[in-house]
């Protein structure tokens, strides 16, 4: 419940801005006080007169000639959050930029309090490269955000880019502003380790580290104590205890220093290493007839043989089919394996989305449908919380 909380929508210029509608009133009916801002553009989209018969409120819409002589000031000083849905691809890159030409980029970048951004723009617009730049600049800079989706989009067009529904936007603001108080220790690995055979070559992997920097920020999102321990300088959110790491030996050694009481071991760990790595760089004319392979330390088996034992979340990426990933589950003895086809359209290393089956303790499974890897560590998220509440 938002009782008497103090949250600002700011509503950008998208087909998705009648949605906003729907948010505002889902804000009213969970006790929020809600004041709206608009951009020039959102209201070609919507009417400022819709926003103030649901909230009571007229809107804002201008840096000037507003009653107050600093409307972008006081909007950011008076709200708890700020939620920009839909956030198009131009406030995004304005804000990353710090760019405040207007009141919605103004009192974004002015506020001191947590803002959430819900993207909603074409599949093309959401992975110019401009677009993924602004995002990471804000993931790093502190901003959290919420979606998009894949799904239908304006025009009959299908794909990523979707803004995430009103339900799921206020869940999403009930969690910011009521962090989890159970103190629980949640650890998540991320990336691929990195193995070096000399100072320039190293044997690694393909993981992009998406899935597991998604869980840590949807955990920080809720509150949750998180550590990241990442084999990659990807940035997460702002209250993710981030812990980098290269090789298979370092995420051991990082994994055993923490005190964890649920484990989400989303990297992709090498199983073997050179065994040894050169000083110098190795020259094409001395020749390398082979590399002496030897096994890295096992992180998961390290994690599921602590007593206490925590929640232990293992990942499969494989292409052997979902029997031998079953057996996996059982063998490893992980509280919950998920597991993902690599082979699969849209599943697996560098895509954004993902399609896991859930395989538990007992080897019962439990297949998702395609979703975005947000959505997946979302959804993780609650599952473990279920599993762990009914464990008491
Ligand atoms: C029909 C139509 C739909 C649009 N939908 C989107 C959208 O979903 N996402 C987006 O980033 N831009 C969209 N745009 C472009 C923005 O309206 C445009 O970039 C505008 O300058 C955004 O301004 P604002 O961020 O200040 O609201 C759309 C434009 C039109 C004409």
């Amino acid at each position: 419940m938002l009782q008497g909380r103090r949250v600002l929508l700011a509503v950008t210029g998208g087909v998705a801005a009648y949605k906003s509608a729907f948010l505002a009133r889902r804000l009213v009916e969970a006790g929020a006080e809600v004041k709206v801002i608009l951009t020039e553009s959102a209201r070609e989209f919507i009417g400022p007169q819709t926003f103030a018969a649901i909230t009571g409120a007229q809107p804002h819409m201008s840096l000037f000639g507003e009653p107050s002589v600093s409307p972008h000031t006081d909007l950011a000083r008076w709200c708890e959050v700020v939620i920009v849905a839909p956030a198009t691809a131009s406030t995004i890159g304005k804000v990353a930029n710090g760019i405040s030409s207007d009141l919605v980029s103004a009192t974004l970048l002015s506020a001191g309090s947590p803002v959430l951004l819900a993207p909603a723009m074409h599949t093309e617009m959401w992975e110019h490269p401009a677009t993924q730049r602004n995002i990471k600049t804000l993931e790093s800079d502190g901003y959290l955000f919420i979606g998009p989706v894949a799904g239908a989009l304006a025009g009959g067009d299908v794909g990523m880019g979707r803004v995430s529904e009103p339900d799921e936007i206020v869940e999403a603001i009930e969690r910011i502003l009521s962090p989890d108080e159970s103190g629980l220790r949640v650890l998540v690995t991320a990336g691929g380790t990195r193995e070096p055979l000399d100072p320039v070559r190293y044997l690694g992997n393909r993981s992009s580290v998406k899935m597991g920097h998604a869980i840590a920020n949807e955990a920080a999102l809720r509150g949750i104590r998180v550590t990241l321990v990442t084999a990659s300088n990807m940035a997460a959110g702002p209250t993710v205890t981030v812990v980098a790491v290269e090789t298979a030996d370092e995420m051991a050694e990082a994994v055993f220093g923490e005190d964890i009481d649920v484990a989400i071991m989303a990297a992709a760990v090498a199983d073997f290493q050179p065994s040894k790595s050169s000083e110098g760089k190795i020259s094409r004319t001395d020749g390398l007839d082979s590399i002496e392979l030897i096994p890295t330390p096992d992180v998961l088996a390290s994690v599921v043989a602590r007593d206490p034992k925590p929640f232990v979340v293992g990942f499969a990426a494989e292409t052997g089919g979902v029997e031998r990933a079953i057996e996996k589950a059982l063998e490893k003895k992980v509280d919950l394996l998920v597991y993902n086809d690599i082979t699969e359209p849209g599943s697996g290393f560098e895509t954004d989305t993902n399609r896991v089956v859930l395989i538990d303790s007992k080897g019962t499974t439990d297949a998702w449908p395609l979703m975005s890897k947000q959505e997946v560590a979302s959804l993780l998220l609650d599952r473990i919380a279920t599993m762990m509440a009914a464990r008491g």
